[in-house]
């Protein structure tokens, strides 16, 4: 069914950081599909640990089901035709290597939002970090927990010298450049 929607479909795989950036980013990539007509859906990690993924916690062991659950959840919309933005630390170099193996070779762009932990800590957002450093969560994510850097993602935005818009726009050159935009998608911008 791909191709139906006039554009091609396939997995953006936001990984890093809990507060790199993922799920910001998504969100404006999305819009900017969104205004080129291109049938998009997202999914979080923590949107979904809310109700998919809501038995799982944060040991390797749950982490793998996390990813391995969404990737199948992705090749499903992938499966309708959609772009599917997914935004989850997704630690484990393995965990992502399945996740991507589950679509074609040309339908897996894996984004590296790569931050430093000094500045994610700085932001913390949701007082995580905060949190973990006091011991009051434990398996975090640059903590307690490993971040396993991508070494060969499609693309990879840094978000401590790169704004949200130049993030957006390497991103969409990158789709542009693997022709995810057929002519349904092409309006110029
Ligand atoms: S993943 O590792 O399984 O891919 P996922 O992206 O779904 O993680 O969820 C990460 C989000 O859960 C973080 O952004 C943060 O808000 C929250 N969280 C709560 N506890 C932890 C933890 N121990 N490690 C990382 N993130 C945590």
């Amino acid at each position: 069914m791909a191709g139906w929607n006039g554009h091609r479909a396939g997995v953006l795989w936001f990984t890093g950081l809990s507060g790199a950036g993922k799920s910001t980013l998504a969100a404006h990539v999305q819009q900017a599909l969104h205004d080129r007509q291109i049938r998009t859906i997202a999914l979080d990690g923590d949107v979904l640990r809310r109700h998919l993924c809501k038995d799982l916690g944060f040991s390797p062991e749950d982490r793998r089901e996390n990813i391995r659950r969404v990737g199948e959840v992705a090749k499903l919309f992938v499966d309708a035709g959609m772009i599917v933005l997914a935004s989850f630390i997704s630690p484990y170099e393995s965990d992502r290597r399945q996740a991507r193996e589950l679509v074609a070779d040309n339908e897996f762009v894996e984004v590296y939002v790569r931050c430093s932990l000094q500045e994610c800590e700085r932001r913390d957002v949701k007082g995580l970090y905060e949190k973990a450093r006091a011991g009051e969560l434990q398996n975090f994510t640059g903590i307690d927990a490993p971040y396993e850097a991508p070494t060969s993602p499609e693309i990879e935005v840094n978000t401590e010298n790169m704004s949200v818009e130049e993030s957006v726009r390497k991103i969409l050159t990158v789709l542009e450049e693997r022709q995810f935009f057929g002519s349904a998608g092409n309006t110029s911008s």
